[in-house]
């Protein structure tokens, strides 16, 4: 029986990697019914909204989405698409698997790591004020019930993919109070995993160590703006934001999404590279129970970029969405 998906389509780039996505997972075999909802600039048009309440229903009710990149219009009012999402639906952990990928030409071998972050507090927890004229204060908010369940998931995540140990990335020695915190519950939960490794690093250090040598890596822990930063870090070193996808999974719910934004500057062309978005599709097939399709997705992807097949621009190629879309089918 086909699972029902909420399907975001977005703007910019959106709705054209979302179909090429749609074909990939169509000569696949998913077995996914797409439930149409809307975010970003098309929604506002309608519904006057960047994100309209009737899509938040719609995730909550089904409980799975996957997300194209959604243009947040500067100035005009609007917060982040994606900060509401992962609050309204308590999304707690955005997780980015990195991994190398043949025929990506990168100075990096081996690079198989997991970054897991905080979603919903930390530096992003959106309090700031003035508290006089041209002062002005940020919260870093850390609840003991935040780090528990983040450094949990990492464990648990690293126990089911058999993963050998988990870095807790953190700047205890600056903010003794914050980051004290969030270490101590870490070796807390580290307890209860006796099994799977355990090391802490400061945020400055595991910067500089993952750019000298990822492949030593395995699952990374933090909080949410080292978490933003070190992300996107990490999916610079196995060939950039076109190619890694993610997920932000909460208790209820889980959406999918590609990493990368909306391109404005290509959008319309037929020039967006669709991977990072069928990846996350095929991170969605898995969490819904379809491993061997997402299985074949997966391969279908690395014989792809191995034969450099159809490529578009961002990958080195002279191709469009239209050849490497033809190209993952052909694969499959
Ligand atoms: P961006 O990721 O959209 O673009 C950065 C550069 O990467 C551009 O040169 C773009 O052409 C290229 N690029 C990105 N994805 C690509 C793809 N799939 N194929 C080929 N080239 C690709 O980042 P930018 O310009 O900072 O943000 C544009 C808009 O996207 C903003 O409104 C931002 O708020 C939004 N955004 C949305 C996200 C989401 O919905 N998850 C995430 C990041 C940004």
């Amino acid at each position: 029986m086909a699972t029902p998906v909420v399907l975001i389509a977005g703007d910019g780039i959106g709705p054209e990697v979302t179909s090429a996505m749609q074909e990939v997972l169509e000569a696949a075999g998913a077995q996914v019914t797409w439930v149409e909802a809307h975010a970003g600039l098309p929604a506002v048009e309608r519904f006057g909204d960047v994100l309209p309440q009737q899509t938040l229903d719609l995730c909550r009710r089904y409980r799975v989405a996957l997300k194209g990149p959604c243009t947040t219009p500067v100035g005009k009012g609007f917060r982040s698409i994606n900060v509401r999402l992962r609050k309204e639906l308590d999304l707690y952990a955005s997780v980015r698997p990195v991994c190398t990928l043949p025929g990506v030409d990168v100075p990096y071998d081996n690079v198989d790591l997991v970054v897991v972050r905080e979603n919903t507090e930390g530096l992003y927890s959106g309090q700031e004020h003035v508290v006089v004229p041209g002062v002005v204060e940020s919260l870093r908010l850390i609840t003991r019930f935040a780090c528990e369940r983040i450094v949990r998931y990492a464990f648990e995540l690293a126990r089911q993919q058999g993963r050998r140990r988990v870095t807790f990335c953190h700047k205890a020695d600056v903010m003794p109070m914050s980051d004290g915190l969030f270490l101590a519950v870490a070796r807390e939960v580290a307890d209860e995993f006796p099994f799977v490794g355990f090391e802490e690093m400061h945020v400055d250090a595991l910067c500089m160590q993952l750019a000298l040598d990822p492949s030593r890596y395995d699952v990374l822990v933090m909080e949410n703006l080292f978490g933003d930063v070190l992300s996107d870090l990490c999916a610079g070193l196995v060939g950039g934001l076109g190619l890694v996808p993610g997920a932000n999974i909460g208790t209820r719910c889980a959406i999918f999404e590609a990493v990368h934004g909306s391109a404005p500057d290509i959008a319309g062309k037929g020039l967006a590279n669709p991977v990072a978005l069928i990846r996350s599709a095929a991170m969605m097939l898995e969490h819904i129970g379809q491993r061997a399709v997402a299985a074949r997705i997966e391969a279908s992807v690395r014989k792809t970029l191995q034969a450099h097949a159809g490529l578009t621009r961002d990958l080195g190629g002279d191709g469009n969405t239209a050849t490497l879309t033809k190209a993952l089918i052909r694969n499959l």
